[in-house]
This record gives structure tokens, C-alpha cells and sequence, in this order.
């Protein structure tokens, strides 16, 4: 039986993945907060530990990411770029994210086919922004994308079969997409189950070639 670790497993996506992955008989283990907490390393750490017991897993899915929280909204213009935002951002959408790379590759069996896959978003690509705005998101997401690069170099050396990739999921009803969702156009808005078909279809046909890259929900390469 193949074994994953769906981190964020209380979003919209995160909670489709995993229940997607267990109708398939996958054994899915669900970790969120408080048992994680992408603003801490401490519990990172704490929560790589409690699975080492477990044995190897085949697939670690990050699905947490923030847009806005309570306190902090995308900005529409450089007038309401915040430091103490940005560094928010950059916490749980890259630096936490890479973060569960370096204490969870542990627990990755370096011998099998493997994946680390995190959402990124097509919005961090630097060469497809036309419309501006979202500083904090767009560059903590591209920050990821670029981590996740560089993991997937250092990780050929030592992990030979594992797959390092930032996925883009489509516009997807959720909390996060929530006050966004009159932009888009009919048709476009994913509901999560739908998400996790594709998410699962091209998590299933990702080869060492995707390594390192972003790929959108059709499996398609996303240009950084
Ligand atoms: N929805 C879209 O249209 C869309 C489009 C492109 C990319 N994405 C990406 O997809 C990912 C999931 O988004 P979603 O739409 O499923 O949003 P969601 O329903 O709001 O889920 C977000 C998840 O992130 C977790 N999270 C937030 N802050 C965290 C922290 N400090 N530590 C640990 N977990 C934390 C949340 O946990 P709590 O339940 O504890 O808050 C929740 O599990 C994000 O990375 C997002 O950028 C989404």
C-alpha cells in the first residue's frame, strides 16, 4: 500500500487530496495545525519526528498556503506593501514549505519512486504577470518555486527517484479563492474534488523530468 503525508489537510484542497487518496487505498496520514505550524520550524521538526516510526513514505503533498488571513489582504498597490505581511507570506507559502522538505526527506524512501510535491501558484510566475498586484503573494510563491528548484538539484545527488514539484491546482472554491471568486470567468472555478482529480492524475505521471519544475493542473509545464 503506497503511504502519503497530506500537510494543510484541513483546506479545501488539502482535505480533497487526502480523501481522494485514501478511496484510492492509499494510507494517508493528515497533519495540520495545530500539529504543524508552517510558522515554526519547532514544530516541524516535532512533527517529522512522530512519524518516524512509520517507515518510508512514498509521497509528501503540501497543501497549506495563505492569500489572506484575518489581518493581511492582497495588496492592490505598492502603497499597501507591508513588511511584516510580506514576511508572513514568505513564511507559510516558502519558507515553511521547504522547511517540511528538510525534515521530512527523511522519510522518503531514497530508493522508490518518490514525491514532494507543494502548491504553488501560476501567479508566481515572474513571466506570466501581466496584471500586477499581490506583491507578497506572487513573490512568496515564486520563492517557492525557485526552493523547490534548488531542492530538486541537491536531491538527485542522494535521492535518485525522488520527484521535487510545485503544482499549480486551477482557480479552486475554498476559503482562500473565496473573496476573489466574482474575477472569474464561468466555468473556471474548480469545486476541490475536481482539483484533486487532476492533482492526482498529474502527481501519477510526474517523471524525474518534472523535477524542479511548476506544473498546472492539466500537467502542462508553468514558465517561471
Ligand atoms: N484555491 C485556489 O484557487 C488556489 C489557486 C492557486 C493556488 N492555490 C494554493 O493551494 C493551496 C491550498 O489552498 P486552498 O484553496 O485549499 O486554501 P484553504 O482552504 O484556505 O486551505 C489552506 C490550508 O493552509 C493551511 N495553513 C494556513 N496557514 C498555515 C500555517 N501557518 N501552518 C500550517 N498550515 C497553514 C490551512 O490550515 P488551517 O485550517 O489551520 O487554517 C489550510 O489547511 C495554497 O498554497 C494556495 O496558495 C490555491
Amino acid at each position: 500500500m503506497k503511504k502519503v503525508i497530506v500537510i494543510g489537510a484541513s483546506g479545501a484542497i488539502g482535505k480533497a487530496v487526502s480523501d481522494a487518496w485514501e478511496n484510492t487505498g492509499m494510507s494517508v496520514v493528515h497533519l495540520s495545525r495545530p500539529q504543524i505550524d508552517l510558522m515554526s520550524e519547532a514544530s516541524i521538526i516535532k512533527a517529522a519526528e512522530t512519524l518516524k516510526t512509520q517507515g518510508y513514505f512514498d509521497l509528501i503533498f503540501v497543501a497549506s498556503g495563505i492569500l489572506h488571513t484575518p489581518d493581511l489582504q492582497p495588496e492592490k498597490t505598492i502603497k499597501q506593501v507591508d513588511p511584516q505581511h510580506l514576511h508572513t507570506l514568505f513564511q507559510v507559502n516558502a519558507i515553511g514549505p521547504i522547511l517540511v522538505l528538510k525534515h521530512f526527506a527523511a522519510l522518503i524512501n531514497p530508493n522508490n519512486r518518490s514525491v514532494f510535491a507543494a502548491l504553488s501558484a501560476r501567479v508566481g510566475s515572474i513571466s506570466d504577470n501581466r496584471l500586477g498586484g499581490w506583491y507578497g503573494y506572487r513573490a512568496s510563491k515564486a520563492a517557492l518555486n525557485m526552493l523547490l528548484k534548488t531542492a530538486s538539484i541537491e536531491y538527485r545527488r542522494t535521492h535518485k527517484s525522488l520527484i521535487i514539484a510545485g503544482l499549480h491546482p486551477g482557480t479552486v472554491d475554498s476559503r482562500l479563492s473565496k473573496p476573489f471568486q466574482t474575477y472569474v470567468p464561468t466555468g473556471h472555478l474548480f469545486t476541490p474534488e475536481c482539483a484533486a482529480q487532476h492533482l492526482l492524475q498529474v502527481i501519477d505521471g510526474l517523471s524525474l523530468e518534472d523535477s524542479g519544475h511548476c506544473l498546472d493542473w492539466d500537467g502542462k509545464k508553468i514558465d517561471f
